[in-house]
């Protein structure tokens, strides 16, 4: 029996419907803060993900090469080919430019639950606002659309010119270095480096930065920033607007593009891949050949968070059944149509079973058979049956779709 490849899933239809009931309360959220739609290739050339992040990121893509010897890669993220488009077809758009989408991305990751090869981004992109209340809508819009999909999290903001402070008078290998032991949370790792680099000063800063939680002594400890007033700002909004969140300048992010603000959100009940959401503000598309444009944003892992709602029962719509003797076929085809013009998710015997069959059938996979038999087909009228109560009914058509209930029994 053939597999599906190490690291991806198939979904039947529950949890399908699960799914995407879950994205259309993203959707609607996205909508509300007027973030429109859009969708860019699902692999684009090579090049968009390694000029920013250099050749390493290759180890973790899809990366081949096509017919005409051009080298291709499955995206790994949606941000760079969001502005990648921009760049290419709306740099004179009016600003700000709100944009969203829900898409696939592949890594090749080592698969463990949580983590796949293949998996859903919904995220945002504010491109060409470059002030606090720009950086604050992105996280309020953030926390908004967690909290539509139910989710428990913690959601932790930071900004990476305290940790850049900290680190300027290491050469850019040594700060790498350090932060790839940041992004891993790598503490004993930061230790020895630091320790290698004898910098028993700057690893105690660094310690007190990461444990730090609020915004003052932050400041305190890194020193001077430039950005002071912008980011003060930025939080205050976000404090006046009642928002719940922690200060973690522990933060560092592992894509390096961004380049102040910097958030994570992290699901309550996932294991070690409780990560949900992550965001920031960044430049990129001058890199691409574009304006030096600002831009916020972030993408909420998808499965993660359906991973974190668990078990959600649906409220599935009802099921009608149209069962039907030999003469009545005919008929019966006519009052599905009916009951599919009144919205109604219908289905018809297609194995030619027996009318007791069929009934029996119709008991374990719908909601409402609805009888064309012999009396029926000469009265006119049709034989309505709630496969739940037992309950059952012979009036005109009209009266059978006005009697299905909307939220069905089962
Ligand atoms: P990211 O943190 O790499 O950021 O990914 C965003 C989210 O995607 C993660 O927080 C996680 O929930 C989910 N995710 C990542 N890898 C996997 C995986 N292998 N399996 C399942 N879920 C995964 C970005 O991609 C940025 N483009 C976010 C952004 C948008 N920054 C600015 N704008």
């Amino acid at each position: 029996m053939l597999q599906k490849p190490r690291g991806t899933r198939d979904f039947l239809p529950d949890e399908m419907e699960a799914r995407r009931s879950v994205e259309a309360k993203l959707r609607e959220v996205a909508r509300r803060w007027g973030y429109r739609e859009v969708c860019t290739p699902e692999f684009e050339d090579l090049e968009l993900f390694t000029m920013r992040s250099g050749a390493g990121i290759v180890e973790e893509m899809y990366v081949f090469e096509d017919k005409g010897g051009r080298k291709l890669t499955l995206r790994p993220e949606i941000t760079a080919s969001v502005i990648r488009m921009y760049v290419n077809e709306a740099k004179v758009a009016p600003k700000p430019i709100r944009w969203c989408y829900f898409a696939d991305c592949f890594r090749y990751e080592r698969p463990q639950k949580g983590r796949y090869r293949q998996f859903w981004q919904f995220g945002v992109e504010l491109i060409g606002a470059d002030t606090a209340p720009a950086d604050a809508e992105v996280i309020l819009l953030a926390a908004d659309m967690l909290d539509a999909t139910g989710v428990k999290y913690e959601l932790k903001v930071g900004h990476l010119s305290f940790m850049k402070n900290l680190l300027a008078g290491l050469d850019p290998v040594s700060q790498r270095k350090v932060m790839g032991h940041l992004d891993k949370k790598d503490f004993d790792g930061l230790a020895a480096t630091l320790g290698e680099m004898q910098e028993p000063g700057l690893a105690r800063a660094l310690t007190d930065l990461v444990e730090c939680r609020d915004l003052q002594s932050a400041f305190a400890i890194a020193g001077e920033i430039a950005e002071r007033e912008r980011i003060e700002k930025t939080i205050s909004l976000l404090d006046a607007a009642g928002l719940k969140y922690t200060l973690n300048f522990g933060i560092v992010r592992g894509l390096d593009y961004y380049t102040g603000f910097v958030f994570e959100a992290f699901a309550d009940n996932l294991g070690a891949e409780n990560q949900i959401l992550g965001g920031g503000t960044y430049r990129l598309a001058k890199l691409f050949g574009g304006d030096d444009a600002a831009s916020c944003g972030f993408a909420i892992g998808f499965d993660r968070v359906m991973v974190a709602l668990g078990e959600v029962k649906q409220k599935r719509e009802p099921i009608v059944a149209i069962v039907c003797t030999p003469e009545g076929r005919s008929r019966a085809l006519a009052v599905a149509r009916a009951f599919r013009k009144a919205g109604f998710r219908t289905e018809t015997d297609l194995m030619e079973r027996g009318i007791g069959a069929q009934v029996s059938h119709a008991s374990k996979t719908a909601d409402y058979a609805v009888v064309i038999g012999k009396r029926e087909t000469e009265s006119g009228e049709v034989t309505i049956k709630d496969l739940k109560s037992g309950e059952q009914k012979t009036v005109p058509l009209d009266e059978a779709i006005a009697g299905v209930k909307i939220n069905g029994p089962r």
